[in-house]
Formats: structure tokens, C-alpha cells, sequence
């Protein structure tokens, strides 16, 4: 532990998933609830950390417990910004609610040397009827600081949050994304030795993202600990010094944040970029034509949320025809991360601008070719035309966002200036000619 800023030891997490249920769908009564029946809540309250011998050895009969986390070891150094990686459901955020003492572990240990502070997806640690001064103040307090420690440092959490003139409005009345800028700001500023974020950083806009980025790694460069967690594969390999990639509970890779988000997208275990609608009634189109689904998929047809930019990307959407008689064309728009329209592509084949479709269900893929696109995520707006209508059945935007990463040791690699600018990245043909030998210039 000598010079470790945190130590996870053989941590496993079983959560009991029957009485967690109940307890959930008890939803806004359950605190009525348990006035009303305090000796039998107070029971089930308890069976949700307890577990019999057979249970935590895997052996009793039961289904319903989960092993959200199994034997899970691994510790930080001060400087570390680390990242943990894994698809929904891994078990991030129960290792990072662990790792700040929200839950306890089934088993295992975890040790922390200094302040935490911590800001999970679940909520901000914000008081909703106190305002945003006295928020930072308690924050402050939480962590062990004293109020001429908080003073020092108020200026720069109210500019970093951009939240001035509200600063002294209970936070209740802040919007979401108001109340994670404050927080990530009193978060960031009040110095700790481990500072953990959980995916919250999806709230902000892009710019208030670049912020936070930037900051955690400052924070890592003044020796303090960072713990991140976000699907911006992008900004994870970017910012991360050492990611740990948990599969099912198990932290199965320990490595370079380059290496370990490789493995997670290549696994086809991440996320997919992927909307379906089931019921034709919700489903956007008219009497026509009717837009069943929208996917981002991999040369292997498979639905992907994050690529690897030397991989070709396919946009698909699938419709239903309803009546014959209409001439659809699809196109789709890709947009930036920051709202800027990249391009827009449709389908050049002239049957599909002038000969009308026979009712049925059609599926329709455009490939994006293999290094064009940025790193960084991406939106698709889908859009289908009625040729002879001229209108638009349906036009939906930001119907999924699907994230381009760099390939690992692709040419960004070597930019020690960091990211090379640019919306696009396309692979162009170079060619450099040694002209002549003898072009002396003469002042
Ligand atoms: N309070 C809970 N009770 C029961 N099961 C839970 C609870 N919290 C999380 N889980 C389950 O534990 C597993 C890991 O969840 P989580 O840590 O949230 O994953 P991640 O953050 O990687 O998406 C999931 O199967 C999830 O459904
Ligand atoms: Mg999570």
C-alpha cells in the first residue's frame, strides 16, 4: 500500500435480484411504505446483504442472486488516470460505488488512501434545497477541508461550472445539466487524492466535455488518482493512462487504455448504435412507408456502437412500404459530435429516385468506406423522401450515435501535439518528388 493511492483486494459483489425488485417497485412509496410495514421492510432491507454459505459459494440452487462482481484485484498509483471498461452491465458502476463506500463489498477489500470524491451516474451528492454556494461549502466539509480551504478555491468552481448568477438558487431548481457542471467543478477543484467519474459527463455539451477532460488530466499529471468510466472510447483512450477491461463481473485485461479499448470493441460485446420500433403504430412515416429500425453495423453485419476507423461503417435503416405506387428515397445525414452536418449520402442507383417500391419490408445499407471519419462520436439522421410527393414521410435526427476511435497505432499515434484538427480524417494518396538538386536560395 506504501505508495498506492488505492487497492482492491479479491473484491466480489453478489446482489440479491428478487428483493431488489420488489423494493424497486414499491418506487415512490416505499418510503410510505415503510412507515406503514417497518418490520418487514426493515427484513427485506437486510436479506439484501445477507447471503447464505451456499449462496456465497456458489453452490445453493437459488437464481436469484447475481454476482455483479467476482474476485476482482487490482491496484492504482498516484498519477494514474485509469479507466474501466466494459459493456452495460459489466459491473463499472458497482466497482465505483464500492470503491467510494456507497455499497459494500460481498467479499474482498478495497483501500483508500485519502479524500475521495466521487461523482456516479446515480446522483450528484448535491442537496436539492440547499443552493449551489452552500453545496460547494458542504462538499468541501465531506471531504475534510476547512472554509478558508473552500474560499480559496470558490471563484474557480463557480467559473469552471459556469453557473454564476444562479450560484445562490437552491440547486433543485438547476437543470441536469446545470447541476453536473457544478458538480464536476466542486469535484474537480476541492483536491482529492482520488477523483472518480461515472459516465456523467454524457450530460454536458461538448464544450463543458472538453473542460472536464482536460481538468482530469491535469488532475493525473499532479499526481492524483482518476477512475473513469465513460462509452466515449474516444475520449477514454485519449485521456487514460491504463485502462481494466471487466467482462461478466471479471476484470479479464489490465493494460495500456489503447490496448484494453481494442480488445472491448473487438470483442463485439460493446455497445451497439441500434433503434428499433416494435410497434408499427409509434414507428415515424405515414400511411406509405413506415421506418421500422436504424442501425450502425460492422463489415460483418453485426450492430457495433464504437469502430475503429480503418473499418469500413455500414448505415442501415430498415422500412416497411405500405401502399403501392410511391417512389421512396432513403438518405441518411452524418452529423458531428458538435451538430455539424458531415455529409449526406444517398442512394445512386436511378431505380431508387424513379421507379415506385411494391409494398414490403426493405433494408437499406450505406457504406461509409474505411478511414474517412474523425475520431469522436457521430449522429445519424435518417431521412426518407417521397420522389413525386416531394415531401418527406419521415425525417429522424440523432436517431443513434456510434463513436469512431483511432486504430490502435494508427498515424494519430505519433501527433505528440495530440489530436491532429479536423472533422474528417480521410486516407489521401501522398506523393513528394525530389524535384532538383540544385535550388540554392541566395540572399
Ligand atoms: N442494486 C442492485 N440490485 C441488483 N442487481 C444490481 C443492482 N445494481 C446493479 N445490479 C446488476 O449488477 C450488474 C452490474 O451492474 P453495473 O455495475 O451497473 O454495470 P455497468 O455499470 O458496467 O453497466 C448488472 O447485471 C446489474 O443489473
Ligand atoms: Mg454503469
Amino acid at each position: 500500500m506504501a505508495n498506492k493511492t488505492l487497492q482492491v483486494e479479491d473484491v466480489s459483489k453478489l446482489y440479491r435480484i428478487g428483493n431488489a425488485s420488489d423494493l424497486e417497485r414499491q418506487g415512490s412509496n416505499r418510503f410510505l411504505n415503510m412507515l406503514q410495514r417497518p418490520l418487514t421492510n426493515y427484513r427485506k432491507y437486510r436479506s439484501l446483504y445477507r447471503f447464505t454459505e451456499a449462496e456465497r459459494s456458489g453452490t445453493a440452487e437459488s437464481n436469484d442472486v447475481l454476482w455483479a462482481l467476482r474476485n476482482v484485484s487490482f491496484s492504482v498509483e498516484p498519477g494514474e488516470v485509469m479507466a474501466l471498461v466494459g459493456a452495460n452491465g459489466a459491473g463499472k458502476s458497482t466497482l465505483l460505488k464500492i470503491i467510494s463506500r456507497i455499497t459494500p463489498p460481498t467479499m474482498g477489500r478495497v483501500t483508500v488512501r485519502g479524500r475521495v470524491s466521487c461523482l456516479l451516474e446515480v446522483g450528484t451528492g448535491f442537496h436539492p434545497e440547499l443552493t449551489g454556494r452552500e453545496n460547494i461549502y458542504m462538499n468541501g466539509t465531506i471531504l475534510g477541508m476547512r472554509k478558508r480551504e473552500v474560499d480559496a478555491r470558490f471563484d474557480d468552481i463557480v467559473e469552471f461550472s459556469g453557473v454564476g448568477k444562479f450560484i445562490d438558487t437552491p440547486t433543485k431548481r438547476f437543470s441536469s445539466g446545470m447541476n453536473v457542471r457544478l458538480a464536476f467543478a466542486v469535484m474537480a477543484h476541492l483536491e482529492p487524492e482520488l477523483l472518480i467519474v461515472d459516465e456523467v459527463l454524457a450530460v454536458g455539451d461538448a464544450e463543458f466535455q472538453r473542460k472536464c477532460l482536460n481538468t482530469m488530466s491535469d488532475v493525473g499529471k499532479h499526481g492524483k488518482t482518476v477512475l473513469f468510466v465513460s462509452h466515449n472510447m474516444a475520449a477514454v483512450t485519449r485521456l487514460c493512462t491504463r485502462g481494466i477491461l471487466i467482462r461478466d463481473g471479471e476484470a479479464v485485461m489490465d493494460g495500456s487504455a489503447a490496448d484494453v479499448v481494442h480488445a472491448h470493441l473487438t470483442h463485439g460485446s460493446s455497445e451497439v448504435a441500434e433503434r428499433e420500433w416494435a410497434d408499427i403504430n409509434e414507428a415515424p412515416g405515414d400511411d406509405a412507408v413506415r421506418l421500422r429500425a436504424v442501425r450502425v453495423v460492422s463489415d460483418s453485419g453485426a450492430p457495433i456502437g464504437a469502430i475503429e476507423s480503418d473499418k469500413a461503417i455500414g448505415l442501415q435503416m430498415t422500412y416497411d412500404v405500405l401502399e403501392p405506387g410511391h417512389v421512396l428515397s432513403p438518405y441518411f445525414t452524418v452529423v458531428s459530435d458538435a451538430g455539424t452536418d458531415l455529409f449526406t449520402t444517398i442512394d445512386p442507383d436511378p431505380a431508387a429516385g424513379e421507379v415506385a417500391r411494391k409494398p414490403g419490408r426493405y433494408t437499406s445499407t450505406a457504406w461509409v468506406p474505411a478511414n474517412l471519419l474523425a475520431e469522436g462520436s457521430h449522429y445519424l439522421r435518417v431521412v426518407m423522401r417521397s420522389v413525386q410527393a416531394k415531401h418527406r414521410p419521415f425525417t429522424e435526427r440523432d436517431v443513434v450515435a456510434f463513436t469512431v476511435v483511432d486504430a490502435e497505432g494508427g498515424a494519430a499515434s505519433s501527433w505528440w501535439e495530440g489530436k491532429p484538427s479536423g472533422i474528417i480524417k480521410p486516407q489521401l494518396e501522398w506523393g513528394t518528388e525530389y524535384v532538383q538538386p540544385d535550388m540554392v536560395i541566395e540572399g
